[in-house]
């Protein structure tokens, strides 16, 4: 069976080459699964919230009794968890003390294009860097040296949102190496919802990584275009689970429902999660953006690099002593995390079956359509990936969007590509031409997009006028330019 005969394959890039670690790796299940720290606000304003994060080098330990330099916020692998209400700005001060340049996103925020972390706004670090970026030229961009405010209006919904460096042709190793965190965004509306909360909302970010013998992060050399290794041109996939920056690690529940936001953060890898026992399913309660108007019960929850799942998971059908597995079935049902029941509790959470109301967007007569066509090819002297037969130029605009109004995107693909679009969700209308997928329902703002399939999704972008960027979540195909800018006028 070939890719493209089976519209439904899981991932042509986990048919890559995955990377092996050559360091001695640990039993599954050892290491505590860590809680990413809750980030304090220096200083807080009507209004707003303050806050400073320091991006450096840190040595932490990630593998037992070996050292990993990472690159991270506040020197953190996964950084800072920023928890802030819709309505309330959140500013932040980035510091940059690594010897690279960096651009934050916040990745399904609605936030201003000066903030939105344009791949050229680069925040350089004090006193030089490590040349240019790539090939292109640093020029058309707002560029800042030793620290930059970001500000985020968090004019949206409750959601799990997160963060991560953007750079030009430099995302996919800056990330690999720890520049990558939580943001969620609360309101009143979820806030009224009797779900699990407090040490029962567990936040999960999933990444693979592998890792050189003394510790270090395995990584592709550098590509320098055009000899590219395949092994970076299809996306890095590599041999060690990460859960919240542990490997494979172990957490105690009680027998009770909790709350797991699970975020894909690798490079390439998608997920297909799924529990090593029965009877756990899980109950999807929102996606990329916040609450679902209604549950939707999964057995298995597959899950694109970018996207996330919101989900109840009820662990009193198990008893005290029992260990529960989550595993990915698309690679075998490899270890990912797991979960011991250690007792029994009182519940007093319930699932509601009306979660929100938010309007189901109808299709208004005229719409604006566009085609956004995601594939391999060489473009402006690049090999690699393209959009609509186009390598990224950020001096080109692919489309002017004009704001307050719907318009109908088309994204098309050749191989599996999980599909962003910044500054505003969009609703998925159709899945190759029938209705939307499993995964599908609510708001979205990153949606996997599978061999010879075409889906259609409706977006509106509202506030902000400026440029702004649609590209593959496969770090890697983004750095060999398959991104596009569009502009909001
Ligand atoms: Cu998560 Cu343009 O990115
Ligand atoms: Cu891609």
């Amino acid at each position: 069976l070939t890719l493209t005969d089976c519209g439904l394959d899981p991932s042509p890039s986990q048919a890559g080459e995955l990377l092996r670690s050559e360091a001695p790796l640990p039993e599954p299940f050892q290491v505590p699964l860590p809680i990413p720290p809750v980030k304090k606000p220096v200083r807080t304003g009507a209004g707003a919230d303050y806050y400073r994060v320091v991006q450096q080098k840190a040595s932490v330990e990630i593998l037992p009794g070996l050292k990993t330099e990472i690159l991270g916020y506040d020197g953190l692998l996964p950084g800072p968890t920023f928890d802030v209400r819709s309505g309330r700005t959140t500013v932040i001060e980035q510091v940059n003390r690594l010897d690279v340049p960096t651009a934050v996103h916040l990745h399904g925020g609605h936030t201003p294009a000066a903030s939105d972390g344009w791949p050229l706004d680069l925040l350089m670090p004090p006193g030089g860097h490590e040349g240019h970026s790539g090939h292109h030229t640093m020029t058309g961009g707002d560029v800042k040296t030793g620290s930059r405010r970001y500000t985020y209006p968090n004019t949206q919904r409750a959601a799990t949102l997160w963060y991560h460096d953007h750079r030009m042709d430099y995302t996919a190793p800056q990330v690999y190496r720890g520049l990558f965190g939580f943001h969620l965004v609360r309101d009143d509306e979820e806030d009224r919802l009797p779900l699990p909360a407090g040490d029962r909302e567990l936040p999960l970010v999933i990444a693979d990584r592998a890792f050189a013998e003394d510790g270090s992060f395995l990584y592709p050399q550098a590509k320098d275009r055009p000899g590219v290794e395949s092994a970076y041109m299809e996306g890095v996939i590599a041999d060690v689970t990460l859960v919240n920056g542990a490997p494979w690690p172990v957490h105690e529940v009680a027998a009770v429902r909790y709350r797991l936001r699970i975020l894909n953060a690798a490079n390439a890898r998608r997920y297909e999660l799924a529990f090593d026992k029965g009877p756990a399913k899980f109950v999807q309660i929102g996606s990329d953006g916040g609450l679902l108007d209604a549950p939707i019960e999964h057995d298995t929850l597959v899950i694109a690099p970018a996207e996330r799942f919101d989900v109840i998971v009820d662990f009193s059908q198990y008893q005290p002593g029992d260990e529960v597995t989550l595993v990915n079935k698309l690679d075998g049902d490899t270890n990912v995390l797991r979960f011991k029941v250690a007792r029994k509790a009182a519940d007093d959470t319930r699932i509601p079956a009306r979660l929100s109301t938010y309007a189901v967007v109808p299709e208004p007569a005229g719409i604006v359509r566009r085609k956004w066509k995601f594939s391999r090819g060489d473009a402006g002297g690049h090999k690699g990936w393209t959009i609509n037969g186009k390598a990224f130029d950020p001096e080109v605009m692919q489309a002017q969007v004009k704001l307050d109004q719907y318009e109908l995107w088309s994204f098309v693909t050749d191989v599996h590509h999980p599909v962003h679009v910044h500054l505003a969700p969009f609703q998925v209308l159709s899945r190759g031409g029938g209705g939307i997928g499993a995964y599908d329902a609510g708001w979205k703002d990153t949606v996997d997009v599978r061999p010879a399939e075409v889906v259609d999704v409706l977006v509106k972008f509202t506030a902000h006028k400026g440029k702004y960027l649609i590209h593959c979540h496969n770090l890697e195909h983004e750095d060999m330019a398959m991104m596009a800018g569009f502009e909001t006028i």
